[in-house]
């Protein structure tokens, strides 16, 4: 029998004890033993609920406890779930998350203290929810160089985005209504500002190019800023707006990380991405494209790439699986370097204005917003691009780049 622990009973803890019981007979097949959850470590008590009897409050019982041979830790957070992860992995525990905040940090050390002590770090719920993603790119797309990685990787804010988009939803009651439905973190923070998507893909960019991206040097932009109108002038030029996460390896040897709101044209693969949905776009030198599209957040999809990666820890008793994820540094590229187009929002009287700031553009306008006028920029160096931006002052009422 291959005994298991969770650390953490909140939504994804909740989520990989159902998958691992619910789905007993196909998990403990898959694995080659029986998969049996021996302990839930948690602060509370859940009196009534069907595994009570399980529920512990000290850690030392699961790290003295030589039956653990796997621990999933989906607590969340770096504090106490760096120490537990640290702790386990020492004891030759394999350890699978869902933590993405702990594995942007972490990430390359704890592979290396896993490596030394012939157990796992395993993390595929850490992006995606449950997409596989993290599996693809380390083994099927090991052959490849990966030239890119683009896509949306936060669920809260592509739900957030369809609702305002086809609706006209208010953002806050949005916001409330993906906290209901267990897709939001704790602090809705991460998501709504693209903390969240920047620690994700910090993760794909290390696996990408095999050394640390620093998730706190990543250009980060949230969706906060962004306006019901915004949609509208999107709409009549043929685009959407999504919450893009990018990783592209730069001809120097460098990487380009970032993440920010995009328009894109409706017709690319991820405008039709909606929802709670993550779509990403992977390309190879040898492959060009894949697409991984699917369930991005909530309690079982997550907890079903959790148990995936239990299962393959199940399979490799006293071996680790090649993950290469170094602690040197990758040289990250300036997102101000870039070049691209961009769409400005300004006040109608205004428009001449923008257009002699960024000559060359194109000007629009849509009927449900009079007051209002819609440029497209020429294709200009982003840096560029800011600095005449913030010259027109309250003329303009907003700006979003395109792909
Ligand atoms: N808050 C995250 C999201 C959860 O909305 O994508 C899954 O990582």
């Amino acid at each position: 029998m291959i005994k298991v622990a969770v650390l953490g009973y909140g939504t994804v803890g909740s989520g990989v004890v159902e998958v691992i019981e619910g789905n007993n007979a196909q998990v403990s097949r898959k694995a080659g033993d029986e998969l049996h959850v021996k302990y839930i470590l948690d602060l509370r008590d859940f009196p009534g609920d069907p595994y009570e009897d399980r529920i512990i409050h000290d850690f030392t019982m699961i790290l003295n406890d030589p039956e653990i041979s796997v621990v999933c830790e989906v607590m969340g957070g770096v504090g106490p779930a760096y120490q537990f992860t640290r702790q386990c992995l020492e004891a030759g525990k394999s350890v699978c998350t869902s933590n993405k905040e702990l594995v942007a940090k972490h990430g390359a050390e704890l592979l290396e203290t896993a490596a030394g002590n012939h157990c796992n770090y395993m993390f595929e719920a850490s992006v995606g929810g449950g997409i596989p993603l993290i599996r693809p790119i380390n083994s099927a797309l090991t052959a490849e160089k990966i030239l890119e990685v683009k896509g949306i990787v936060n669920g809260t804010t592509n739900y957030i985005l369809t609702k305002m988009e086809k609706e006209g939803a208010d953002y806050g009651d949005v916001l409330k209504k993906a906290q209901e439905l267990g897709y939001a973190e704790r602090n809705p923070e991460a998501d709504v500002e693209g903390h969240d998507a920047c620690r994700k893909i910090a993760i794909l960019a290390s696996l990408v190019t095999g050394k640390n991206v620093d998730s706190e040097k990543i250009f980060t932009e949230g969706i906060t800023k962004l306006d019901i109108a915004d949609f509208k002038f999107a709409d009549a030029a043929g685009m959407k707006i999504k919450l893009l996460a990018i990783c592209r390896s730069m001809e120097d040897g460098g990487v380009l990380a970032m993440v920010a709101p995009f328009m894109i044209p409706k017709d690319s693969p991820l405008a039709m991405v909606n929802d709670v949905f993550n779509g990403v776009l992977v390309t190879g030198n040898m492959l060009g494209d894949a697409l991984f599209y699917g369930r991005g957040a909530g309690k079982l999809p997550t907890a079903s790439a959790v148990v995936a990666d239990v299962i393959d820890c199940a399979r490799h008793p006293g071996k680790t699986v090649v993950c290469i994820w170094d602690k040197e540094e990758a040289r990250l590229t300036d997102a101000a370097e870039m070049q691209r187009r961009f769409f400005v929002r300004a006040k109608a009287e205004t428009a001449a204005d923008v257009e002699a700031a960024f000559p060359g553009g194109e000007c629009f306008a849509v009927p449900e917003y009079p007051g209002e006028s819609g440029y497209f920029t020429p294709v200009m160096k982003e840096k560029e691009f800011l600095m005449r931006y913030q010259g027109l002052g309250d003329k303009v009422l907003g700006r979003i780049r395109l792909v």
